[in-house]
Order: structure tokens, then sequence, then C-alpha cells
């Protein structure tokens, strides 16, 4: 079987405190006024990096070295988080949705057999988020699973589509409806009966996460599966173009809407004997759907009324719920991870975040996995994120009250590993607020500032880097890497992350004097970090982990 041992590493020390620290978004480029984080007086992480080489890097966080498709699919924090955790580079969901519908293989395997049984009789049901920003889903990937349920059957679809702007630029949805709608309408011409049904913003409809706050979900359950919602509309480029002017709200923060026929009814309620599927191939933004629409007892919404649907999402979404049981496409199995070796080898562990980022320094770095490997061992505390506002409002979230946390938990000495995600640089950074995002960027140095000063005093040793790239770049660019401006001469403001490699540095008076960045791995990315701490405790990775970043050099 299976040997959790792993070697002592050769001269470094176990038992050290270690504070692993991610701040979430936060990415190297090239300095101007779009840069939040040169903009940001941020001198803990200017302190870092300024004359120490040995100690101070960059590492990949984009593209094939976090498993995604090509070299222009951007970071983000599943992907960089898996990394992170699991040592080693896995074809990620989006990839594994590609290479599916590629071969086809996604229509002969279980899940699509499951569903294929309501399309004589009954509506297949598609609900996700409309873009082609990759993070959780892909506009060609609906396209290819309508064109393929079409052909394979179904003869009635309804789209419930969610607005993004977030993980590409706001006011792009027009578009991506307007695609929608030519691709619906070819299948109309092929007498399919394919409307898209409903519609909302991703982050007021549907794509909650981490259960901060479940009135999301319930919007999205009402104009889905009742066919309610606040406003009506007979067509949805209509919808959108009509909210966004009518209520001022950005693509992500559209109220939800209906389409109704002639007669002002809804045209795709979710009702007893349809198929469902969830298009997001990522997890944490689905997974609370998947519970309303797959769990019998559920009390965090009033579903009103519970069709007996057959329920499939893309990916299956939760490893440890095995949630949701039906699921077109097999996961990454992310087995393995530094998390549960580390635990196996007597590193007592300690994660924390606050709501909208908790899952990420856990359920992500796990390997997708909810719950403890060993509860004797291991600690996650999760700070209740601000829960109804856009963080732009609030850019300091609550990263100075993750940062006490972890500071006095490294000072009790009662964890040998202290893992935070500081989530401003990223979430704030989403809202497109430049002013609001230098605030983060800083707050999140202060953060950094606590826990090191921590580590310090119990003689412990630092590791901080980041996800992927956010706050570093605000503003969309042209080939030269000037801001590339729209057609009223106006700079688009970039929502999204970044291609960019983001910063680890090392340090801490528990660190030996002879440990430096290695020279020889200058393609180092997020997947080589779990190596790297693994010796900062002490031990050896796994021979198939990427290789450490670290070596020690003289005596
Ligand atoms: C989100 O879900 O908020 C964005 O699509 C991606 O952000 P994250 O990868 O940093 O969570
Ligand atoms: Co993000």
């Amino acid at each position: 079987g299976l040997s959790w041992e792993l070697e002592a590493h050769p001269t470094l020390p176990k038992g050290k405190t270690v504070a692993v620290v991610v701040l979430d978004g936060w990415g190297e480029a090239t300095p101007d006024q779009y840069n939040c984080v040169h903009v940001a007086e941020t001198p803990t992480m200017d302190s870092l990096k300024n004359g120490h080489p040995d100690t101070w890097r960059l590492v990949r966080a984009h593209g094939h070295a976090v498993g995604l498709p090509t070299e222009d699919d951007m970071g983000n924090s599943e992907v960089g988080h898996n990394a992170l955790g699991a040592g080693r580079i896995f074809a990620q969901g989006a990839k594994l949705v590609d290479l599916a519908l590629e071969s086809g293989k996604i229509y002969d395997d279980e899940g699509f057999n499951y569903i294929k049984d309501c399309f004589a009789e009954n509506t297949l049901h598609l609900i996700g988020l409309l873009s082609d920003g990759g993070v959780h889903s892909r506009l060609d990937q609906l396209q290819l699973l309508l064109k393929g349920s079409s052909e394979r059957g179904a003869k009635r679809i309804r789209v419930h589509i969610l607005t993004d702007g977030r993980d590409v630029l706001d006011g792009s949805s027009i578009g991506f409806v307007e695609t929608l709608e030519s691709t619906l309408s070819t299948l109309r011409e092929k007498g399919i009966d394919a409307q898209i049904a409903s519609g909302g913003g991703r982050m007021y409809v549907t794509m909650d996460r981490y259960e901060n706050d479940w009135e999301v979900v319930k919007r999205g359950w009402d104009a889905q599966v009742l066919g309610e919602a606040p406003y009506q509309f007979k067509n949805a480029v209509e919808a959108v173009k009509n909210l966004r002017e009518e209520t001022k709200c950005s693509d992500q923060y559209l109220p939800p809407f209906v389409i109704v026929d002639d007669n002002g009814k809804a045209v795709g309620p979710i009702v007893d004997g349809d198929a469902v599927v969830t298009f997001n191939f990522r997890a944490d933004r689905m997974t609370m759907i998947a519970k309303s629409l797959e769990y019998k007892d559920f009390d965090k919404f009033d579903r009103v009324r519970v069709p007996k649907i057959k329920y499939c999402g893309m990916l299956q979404y939760d490893g440890e719920l095995l949630l949701p049981s039906h699921y077109l496409v097999s996961p990454p199995e992310i087995d393995r991870t530094s998390g549960e070796y580390l635990v196996h080898n007597g590193v007592k562990t300690f994660a924390c975040s606050e709501t909208v980022k908790f899952g990420h320094v856990t359920f992500f770095w796990n390997g997708n996995r909810s719950g403890y490997f060993d509860s004797s061992m291991e600690e996650y505390v999760e700070i209740p994120s601000d829960v109804g506002i856009t963080f732009n409002v609030k850019p300091k979230m609550k990263a100075l009250e993750i940062a006490e946390k972890a500071r006095d938990i490294i000072l009790s000495g009662k964890f040998h590993q202290v893992r935070v995600n500081l989530p401003n640089s990223d979430m704030v950074g989403h809202t497109g607020d430049i002013e609001a995002t230098v605030v983060a960027c800083k707050t999140s140095d202060k953060g950094v500032k606590m826990i090191l000063d921590a580590v310090e005093q119990v003689g412990g040793i630092y590791l901080v880097t980041a996800d992927h790239g956010n706050a570093e770049d605000m503003v969309k660019r042209n080939k030269a890497g000037n801001p590339a401006l729209d057609k009223s001469g106006n700079i688009q403001v970039l929502t999204s992350h970044t291609l960019q490699p983001v910063p680890i540095a090392i340090g801490g008076p528990g660190l030996h004097s002879g440990v430096r960045f290695k020279r020889d791995v200058p393609n180092g990315g997020l997947a080589n970090v779990a190596a790297t701490v693994m010796n900062l405790h002490g031990l050896v990775a796994p021979s198939d982990y990427e290789e450490t970043l670290i070596e020690v050099v003289g005596n």
C-alpha cells in the first residue's frame, strides 16, 4: 500500500513553525498607475523583494503551469490553490471537459445517459456562467453541449444564464448573449425548441460560495425553477441591455429576470421529469446550487416547489460529499495532497481565511475535499465575511482579523503550519475599483507584517506567495502593453485575473541560513511550492511532486 511517511530532510530540521501566506490575486507586473500593488504602500512585501534574490522570486501561476488548456488562460484561485496544495499539475476541469467533448466520451458516460432518459418527453435545462472567461465555464463548451444534446434527442432546451463581467470585461455579456441566441436560433431552425429561460448577474444570482449568502442561490432558484423574478422580458439580449441601463448594475450584479412568452408566462420553469445540468466545471460557486437541486432535506431557503428532476453537474463538485451524485465529466483526481502527507507526518496544521476565500485554503488546497484529514491534527477557522456588499465599499475586508488570528495561533505554539489566505487584492480587484484596490493591497501588506512579526517572535519560518495575478493590472492592454482604449477613447477597467507571475518569498529566524532559491528552476510554478513547504517542515517531498524551489548551500 501507499506509504505516507516522508523522508527527513538531510539538513532542515522538523518542528519549526511555518507560516504560509497566500495573497489572493497579487501578481508582479510593470509598475504604472494601473498596478495597484505598485501604487499601494506595501513596505513589507517590498522589503521581502528588494535586494533578496536568494529568498524572493517569481513563480508561474497561469496556463499550463496550473493545468489549464492554454497559455492564454489566466490563473485562478481554484487551480492556483490546487497546485499549491497538491504539489503536482493536474489537468483541470476546463481541460477535462474539452477532452470529453472533443472525443465525444462525454456522451457515452454515466451522467449523460442518466439525463438522456428525459429528452423524449421533457425539457433539458442548462444553468451556468455565460462567458469565455474559462475560470468557471466556457461558452464554446456550452455550445458544443447544446449541439451534442440536440443531436442525441433533446427536443426542448432551456438555458438559464448567469452574466459574468468578472472573469471578462464588464459589458461583454451583451455579446455573449447575442452569440448564444444565434446558436439557439440555429437549433430552432432544426426544429428544436431551444430558448434562454432566465438570467441574472453571477454575484447576485446563484453563484455564491462557501455559504456566504444563501439569498443569492434563492434568487436563482426562484427564476430558474419557479419561473419567478422581479423582471420579465421577451428576449434575453433586451433583458441585459435594459437592466444595465435601468438598474445601473454591472454584468456581475444584474438582478434576476425571466423570459416570458406573449401571454406573460415564464418560458422555462423547471418541472417534474426535466433534466438539469449545471454546466460550470469549477466547484466553489456550484456547490450551493447543487445542494439545492439534489438534497431532499434542505433548510437553507424555502424552495416552495421541489421538482423531481434528473440533475447532473458538468463535474462532480465535491469529492468528499460526492456532490452531485451524477456528473458529465469526472473531475481531476487530486490525491495525496501535501496537507494529507503533512498530518501523517506529525505536522499540526491550522488554516484560516474569511468566508469568501475560506474554501480556497481548505477545500481547494486539499484537492477539492471538504473536511479534515485528521481532526486531531488540524483546525480550520472561518472568519465571517461581510454579506450583501461589494468589497470596494469595505476594501480592508477581514484581512487584519485573519492576520490577528494567524498571529495568535503562531504565538500559541500549538501548530506547525499556519496557513492563511488574505483575500483583498483579489476580491476588491474584481470590483474594478482602482482606488479601493490600492487600499486592499495596503491592507494585505499590513496583514503580512503582523504575521511576519509573530513568526519573528517564535523563531519560525514564513513563506509568502500568491495564487494568481489580479490587482497588479487593472486595465485592458494592447499588445504593446499600453491601455487599450474603447470606441469612446476610454480605458477599459480589468476586473479579471491576469497572466502575470506571482512572487514567493521565504525567511524568518527559523530558516536555516544556507537556504536559497535554486537557480535551475526558472520555470517554477505554484506546483513547486508544496515540496518547498515540506522542506521547510524538515521533510522531503514524494518523488512525483514537482521539485522544490529551495536548496541548502554552505554549512
Ligand atoms: C470568482 O469566482 O470570484 C472569480 O471568477 C475568480 O476568482 P477566484 O479564482 O480568485 O476565486
Ligand atoms: Co479572483
